[in-house]
């Protein structure tokens, strides 16, 4: 299984870069409800739409750029998705191996208000997403529970 280096350099222009582009799309207004209920199934258009998905429901407390604040670790950066639940977690208590991982954390447990809330693909999308922003390419790449299995965080 290939491990995937995650955190390298540049991860916060690549997150402000995805970002940006999520907020001129979701400009379209009738444009972004198509593409989010087309259940898109290429890696980086899943990234987009999760972008703007992370926007309206994960950005409020995980910071616009997924840094992170007081109310929620970050979800983006060197320090985002460690191994270990963070000293001050409350709800984490697994460890993040794969993406499956943190995938499975973030559909029983968030949005920290409302978990299980969104849609099987709606959180696949915002993992997708949270994956490119840390530095993962997704090309060729389907995000599904399945293939979250091979992206290794943390070996
Ligand atoms: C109401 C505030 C709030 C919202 C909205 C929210 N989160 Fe969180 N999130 C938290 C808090 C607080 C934690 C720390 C949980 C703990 O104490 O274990 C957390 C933890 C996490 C973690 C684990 C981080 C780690 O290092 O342990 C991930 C991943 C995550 N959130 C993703 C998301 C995603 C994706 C969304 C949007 C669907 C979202 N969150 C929405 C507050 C929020």
């Amino acid at each position: 299984m290939k491990t995937i280096q995650l955190f390298g350099f540049g991860i916060l222009t690549a997150a402000l870069l995805t970002l940006g582009c999520a907020h001129d799309k979701a400009g379209g207004g009738g444009a972004t409800t198509a593409a989010a209920s087309s259940g898109a199934t290429d890696g980086k258009a899943q990234a987009t739409r999760g972008g703007q998905l992370y926007g309206q429901h994960c950005a409020s407390c995980h910071g616009a750029g997924g840094e992170g604040n007081d109310k929620a670790p970050p979800v983006v950066g060197k320090a985002a998705l460690p191994l270990d639940p963070p000293a001050t977690a409350k709800y984490r208590k697994t460890q993040f191996h794969t993406a499956r991982d943190v995938y499975d954390f973030t559909k029983a447990n968030m949005p920290a208000k409302a978990p299980g809330s969104l849609a099987e693909d709606e959180y696949l999308s915002i993992v997708a997403f949270d994956l490119q922003a840390n530095g993962v390419d997704l090309t060729g790449k389907t995000i599904t529970p399945d293939s979250l299995i091979g992206i290794v965080l943390h070996p």
